[in-house]
């Protein structure tokens, strides 16, 4: 049986057994998230507060390191080593970074990280969405589990300002419908990205995939073909 237990209004942990996708709770309904949570809304409709709210709640529970997460972040782990940028940035890492400082000691790259949390790293979100480097500065971005969150139009913008012309960002994606995946899409294209979409033959969550980002169609199109690499490796 579920137990619902009140988080915030809005978000809800349930500690009970793994309950049906919409459960209705104090009269409202209330959509499944995980196995352990039930949201007031899809991720992306949520509030910048509640975001904050779920991911610090999420980040409480030592399995969320396991699983799908683990699985993606070791995919993500080898292909930032296969591509060996000299400058990386992870947007959204929270309290789980795909790297420890030594690890990105050892691989050579001088590794950043920024967060809509700000208790986690630099600020970076809809409502601060500067990054303090120069043009260009990234060879390589990246964001685990972050884009099923809104994703502002300022933060893509500032991403593609930060990224060097021949960098790639890379990101997974789910959850979020076909229609805000073309919104999601749309946003970067007009921003000047090239996107390549690489789905998850794996099938590590439901409707996931890959979302390979950078300036030049043709580096978007060759690291595509790497991360394919990384995934049957
Ligand atoms: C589900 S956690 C994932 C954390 C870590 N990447 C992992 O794989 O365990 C999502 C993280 O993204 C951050 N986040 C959510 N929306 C964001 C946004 N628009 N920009 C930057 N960070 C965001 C949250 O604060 C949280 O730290």
């Amino acid at each position: 049986m579920v137990k619902i237990v009140h988080v915030c209004d809005g978000i809800y942990r349930n500690d009970g057994d793994a309950g049906p996708k919409d459960v209705l709770f104090e009269n409202q309904k209330l959509i499944r998230f995980m196995d352990k949570f039930y949201l007031r809304c899809d991720p992306e409709h949520l509030t910048a507060v509640e975001v904050s709210v779920l991911c610090a709640e999420r980040a409480k529970d030592p399995s969320v390191v396991l699983g799908p997460n683990g699985d993606v972040r070791t995919i993500f782990k080898k292909y930032i080593s296969l591509l060996q940028p000299k400058r990386f940035l992870e947007i959204g890492a929270g309290n789980n970074p795909i790297f420890s400082g030594v690890e990105a000691q050892e691989l050579g790259v001088a590794y950043s990280t920024c967060d809509a949390d700000p208790k986690y790293a630099d600020l970076f979100s809809g409502q601060s969405s500067e990054l303090s480097y120069s043009d260009g500065f990234f060879d390589m971005a990246s964001a685990v589990f972050v884009l099923h969150f809104r994703f502002y139009e300022a933060q893509v913008s500032e991403l593609f300002r930060c990224l060097a012309n021949s960098g790639i960002f890379v990101a997974n994606v789910y959850w979020r419908s076909q229609e805000s995946r073309k919104g999601l899409a749309k946003m970067f294209l007009d921003a000047g990205f090239s996107l390549s979409i690489v789905p998850d033959e794996q099938r590590i969550c439901r409707d996931h995939e890959y979302w390979i980002l950078g300036k030049r169609d043709s580096d978007v199109a060759e690291a595509g073909i790497k991360f394919r690499e990384v995934l049957v490796s």
